[in-house]
């Protein structure tokens, strides 16, 4: 078994995006710079949005954090939407999800601007990405072919079986691991809660992505063995010897499928900071295709 050492990747990819921002630096160039919509107070959502400003503060980007009440209207959302996509300044944004009940998410995702669009939700940015043209592609997704690139894992022709089949992880996956690229190649397969024959599937995949949401969910016996399993799973169980009364278990029961695998994700440390690194290249991207436009 080796492990897919999603720590030290993502501290690669954020050491190369270092560098390039003290280069952008050092030629007077402004540096990047992410907002992030954050609405109401979800205490997960607060962590996340925490993270991202600290990875922004890390590698030199510049963010900012724009707190909205929990009874804002969706018209109120939607007009700071429309700020952003208007501002200058900032180069790619999200809106942490989930939203409060009253607000449609899709008409706020579907809102931003394509071009500062980083988390990839977006149906123009979901349609390109499809369309094997260049796109922002939602951050675990991304995370997980980058690990996959980086440790050099052969996917052409080999069986993927996908758990899960969410539009910010599952199909977006599916789609990057099956097209004609390096990685994927892959034939795959989109498997959930309704699929028939669910542990004889899971145990015939060369490749395993467990994205449920479902703690411990993969048993050893539905997984094959020399198999790779990436474990997208990050659920918060209750736990009191923490200092933060939770720790994070994936989807995988590592202990038992570990030992199966030839490659596999630990939780923590394997697809998160590979994700957190994602909405970094993301907004490297956005700049330099904002750069490139205003240079015309
Ligand atoms: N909530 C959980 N993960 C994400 C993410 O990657 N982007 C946004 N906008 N919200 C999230």
């Amino acid at each position: 078994m080796q492990i897919l050492d999603g720590k030290s990747c993502s501290e690669q990819i954020r050491r190369e995006i270092s560098e390039q921002v003290s280069r952008l630096r050092a030629a007077g160039r402004r540096a990047p710079h992410l907002a992030a919509v954050l609405v109401g107070d979800d205490g997960a959502s607060e962590t996340y949005v925490a993270n991202k400003v600290r990875d922004c503060d890390e590698i030199g980007f510049d963010s900012t954090v724009i707190r909205m009440d929990a009874a804002t209207g969706e018209e109120e959302l939607l007009k700071k939407v429309a700020e952003l996509n208007a501002d200058d300044s900032v180069d790619g944004f999200i809106v942490q999800l989930p939203l409060p009940e009253h607000i449609d998410e899709h008409k706020i995702t579907v809102a931003i601007d394509t071009a500062k669009d980083v988390d990839g939700f977006g149906p123009q940015s979901v349609g390109l990405m499809c369309l094997g043209l260049p796109a922002f592609v939602s951050a675990t997704p991304n995370g997980v072919m980058e690990m996959l690139a980086r440790h050099g894992i052969e996917t052409e022709g080999r069986h993927c079986v996908v758990l899960g089949r969410s539009n910010i992880v599952g199909t977006p996956m599916s789609i990057l691991l099956s097209r004609n690229s390096t990685p994927g190649n892959c034939t795959v397969t989109i498997a959930h809660s309704r699929t028939r024959g669910l542990k004889e599937l899971c145990a015939g995949a060369d490749i395993l992505i467990a994205a449920i949401g479902k703690p411990r969910f993969v048993t050893a016996d539905m997984v094959k063995t020399g198999a790779v399993v990436i474990d997208v799973g990050t659920t918060r169980v209750p736990d009191a010897s923490r200092k933060s009364g939770f720790r994070l278990v994936g989807d995988v029961d590592f202990d038992q499928v570990g030992p199966k695998c030839s490659w596999i994700t630990p939780v923590p440390g394997g697809v998160g900071p590979m994700t957190r690194a994602s909405l970094l290249q993301n907004t490297l991207k956005a700049y330099h295709n904002r750069m490139r436009e205003s240079d015309v």
